[in-house]
């Protein structure tokens, strides 16, 4: 089947068109387009996502980006057999410009309209470079409005068992990146810049520079980045004033020190909750993703606790750990496969409970 996915909950206006078939000992998933286009250039004038901006560049870009889509895959809207799209949870005006679009396409082919969740989608994008996986297994999802732990029971079921209590991993890097006057978002510089970092920093060295844990101190599986993230932006505040004041611009190495530091924190913090996960539960592959799930210094750091549990790790490649549609369809293909169906009075929400 052909399934034609769209996501437009953020700031990535994505269309993908999927080519799955049932296999004897699993699903073979072709992807046959992939196609994002980012307003990160627009934002970044301002620091971060303006809502109304997004969805107004979401309404332009959506008509292109989808055939775009068909272009590229080589077949036609007729070839569809249904459409899969992200409802929530995201920006309320960006998504309600993908829901209406997809319910539009939905309408006008008389074929199946399949609500997708973005989270479920970020780990769904596993599923297309890992055909081996499937429920049940431990998912960690680490992105821009994200950091949860979820056990993944069945392709529909997702049961959190751990999460931020204020922040996500991704603000905390885009929020500290930004003090740091890095171009937003900051994840991938932030990344770069600790690996410079790494090679003079040393985590357990006495007296090195270190920041508190987003780890909460007790056996939930939770996390805090707002203490982590407040205790780096005033140490960037102080380190300043010694310089001079807030005009002062840091030379690039003790920048480096600054990610290194911060990104031992995040991976240490996150590594922890992943390792105590794993000791209570019996969880024999553990799926990482999200767009901070690009970060190469948390990736490193989750397989080295998935190896030390004996566990299976899987990640998306780089390339489906952002927002994209690919991931939609993936996950939309499994729901469809489950029976899941949305009709035309489905609404975008920004949370789900
Ligand atoms: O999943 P995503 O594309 O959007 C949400 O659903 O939230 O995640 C975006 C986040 C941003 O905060 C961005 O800075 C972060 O992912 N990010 C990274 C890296 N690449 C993207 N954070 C750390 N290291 C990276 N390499
Ligand atoms: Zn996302």
């Amino acid at each position: 089947m052909l399934i034609f996915a769209i996501e437009s909950s953020c700031d990535e206006t994505a269309a993908a068109i999927l080519e799955a078939t049932e296999t004897e000992n699993g699903h073979s998933l072709k992807l046959l387009s992939n196609i994002v286009s980012s307003q990160i250039a627009i934002h970044a004038l301002y620091g971060g996502v303006v809502p109304e901006i997004a969805s107004r560049a979401h309404a332009e870009a959506i008509s292109k980006v989808a055939s775009d889509a068909f272009a590229e895959a080589g077949c036609r809207p007729e070839d569809i057999d249904a459409v899969a799209v992200t409802y929530a949870p995201g920006l309320i005006g960006s998504l309600l410009v993908g829901v209406s679009f997809a319910k539009a396409f939905a309408s006008v082919h008389k074929i199946p309209l399949i609500p997708v969740d973005h989270i479920k989608a970020h780990v769904a994008a596993a599923y297309l470079t890992a055909p081996q996986l499937k429920p049940p297994y431990l998912a960690l999802v680490v992105s821009g409005g994200h950091t949860s732990l979820y056990e993944v029971p069945d392709y529909e079921t997702f049961t959190e068992i751990g999460g931020t209590r204020d922040d996500a991993a991704g603000e905390a890097f885009d929020k500290v990146g930004r003090v740091m006057g890095l171009p937003y978002p900051g994840g991938a510089a932030m990344d770069k810049l600790a690996a410079k970092g790494l090679e003079t920093y040393d985590p357990k060295g006495k007296g090195r520079l270190k920041f508190p844990s987003p780890a909460t101190p007790d056996d939930t599986l939770d996390f805090s980045f707002s203490g982590l993230k407040t205790a780096v932006i005033n140490h960037i505040h102080t380190t300043k004033q010694r310089m001079g004041g807030e005009e002062a611009q840091l030379p690039e190495e003790t920048c480096a020190e600054i990610a290194a530091a911060f990104t031992c924190a995040v991976t240490e913090g996150i590594a922890k909750k992943l390792d105590m996960a794993l000791v209570r539960g019996n969880y024999s592959t553990v799926v990482m993703a999200g767009g901070v799930a690009a970060n190469s210094h948390l990736r490193r750091a989750v397989e080295a606790v998935c190896r030390k549990r004996k566990t299976e790790f899987v990640v998306p490649p780089l390339s489906l750990c952002g927002d994209n549609a690919a991931m939609v369809s993936a996950c939309g293909y499994h729901l469809y496969r489950c029976g899941v169906r949305a009709d035309s009075t489905l609404n975008a929400f920004a949370n789900l409970e």
